[in-house]
């Protein structure tokens, strides 16, 4: 598949996840891909960096625009309401070389966000969605940085904009869309409907972009699925590797004809658990990587046979030779040769669905390009 400049070996993108695809899960996974298949082949995306605190150089937001010396392309993701905001950032990461590709997230479902018209929101604003894309396209004109696109089948059952998303998108010049198969109504819950992946698809025809399809893929087969159901271009992976940095050389080797790498057995597990914990540790601090690393642990020993009172020691580590030192017990203990069971289905948030919330009238005039106020300073996602 090809991103613009970027010839993907496999069609496989790490979604972008706040709070989690910082660079040491980007590098992790890319490590795995490495060990387990000899290539990195996919890509992988930051999290998700808010143009406008990006302009003004908040120290946060420049932080999370790090990458390891050896990500290449270097890929970020935006979150954006406002045109001239979306050219600032666009410009200011082609002139000071800060990212390869962009990447614009109109799919948060988040109240805070749709209460003020961002997020999966916007693309209801047609001229509005238009004007941020070009703005983003013209920031990094003269360089090779593509643009992509992430949206969401629409607000909710009765106001799908997808498809027009996705029109809009090729006319202003993105060089891929990504479609998460829900509303933002589902948020997470029941199942991504994949026909809507389908009909975009069949939609987009004759643009020449990808399109990449997104939603529920959780077992490596997924990839392939998709793919074969809906015609899509390539997939973009989020709550499925969570705890599974192993899933994208499971989904490349699967999708290149190979055979499907064995998950790791849990004393492979402690290793791949520590190692997370030093990159973010080499990435931050000691301190901030124990807690950060908390909210894996049960990701990780999803379907593992590991007690549950060493979970709860895990998920309170404070040091990474405390986190070593309970990880020999995975290591060392009667399971260490164990592979997970069940840990194909779902995972990560879920949630249930819910009322969309909107800025008052927001749903009136789709052709009004006015910027939602207020709505451009979020810097989280989902
Ligand atoms: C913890 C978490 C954080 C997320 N953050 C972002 C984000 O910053 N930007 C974005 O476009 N999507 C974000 N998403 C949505 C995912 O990129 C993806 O579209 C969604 O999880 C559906 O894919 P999946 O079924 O493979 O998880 C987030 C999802 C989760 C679970």
């Amino acid at each position: 598949m090809q991103i613009g400049p970027f010839k993907l070996a496999s069609p496989v993108v790490l979604a972008p996840m706040a709070g989690v695809t910082d660079m040491a899960f980007r590098s992790l996974c890319r490590q795995q891909e490495r060990e387990l298949t000899g290539t990195v082949s996919g890509l992988y995306v930051c999290e998700m960096i808010t143009a406008r605190a990006l302009v003004e150089r908040n120290d946060k937001t420049l932080k999370m625009t790090e990458f390891a010396p050896d990500e290449d392309p270097r890929s970020m993701q935006l979150y954006t309401t406002d045109p001239e905001w979306t050219e600032r950032a666009a410009r200011m990461i082609a002139e000071e070389d800060i990212a390869d590709h962009l990447d614009l997230n109109f799919g948060c479902p988040v109240p805070k966000v749709t209460r003020r018209g961002g997020g999966a929101a916007l693309p209801y604003k047609r001229r509005l969605f238009a004007d941020i894309i070009a703005a983003a396209v013209r920031g990094v004109a003269g360089t090779n940085i593509p643009v992509t696109v992430k949206f969401r089948v629409g607000i909710d059952a009765e106001h799908h904009t997808h498809l027009d998303a996705g029109r809009i998108a090729a006319d202003m010049g993105a060089a891929a869309v990504a479609l998460h198969g829900r509303t933002a109504a589902q948020r997470y819950s029941g199942k991504a409907d994949w026909a809507e992946i389908a009909r975009l698809k069949e939609h987009m025809d004759g643009t020449g972009i990808p399109v990449l399809g997104n939603g529920d893929i959780f077992a490596a087969s997924d990839a392939r699925t998709m793919m074969a159901e809906t015609g899509c271009d390539g997939v973009v992976i989020g709550r499925g590797c969570l705890g599974r940095p192993w899933l994208f050389a499971q989904i490349s080797a699967d999708l290149n004809g190979g055979e499907i790498p064995e998950p790791p057995t849990l004393a492979a597990l402690a290793d791949i658990m520590l190692r997370h914990a030093q990159l973010m540790a080499d990435a931050d601090d000691e301190a901030r990587a124990c807690r950060d690393i908390r909210k894996h642990i049960g990701w990780y020993l999803r379907g593992y046979p590991a007690g549950g009172e060493l979970r709860s020691q895990l998920s309170r580590v404070s040091s990474l030779e405390q986190l070593d030192s309970l990880l020999d017990v995975l290591r060392t203990g009667d399971h260490a040769d164990a592979r997970p069971a069940d840990a194909d289905g779902p995972r990560g948030r879920q949630g249930s669905p819910g009322k969309v919330v909107l800025p008052e009238g927001w749903l009136d005039d789709p052709e009004d390009r006015t910027v939602p106020v207020g709505a451009d300073v979020m810097n989280s996602g989902g």
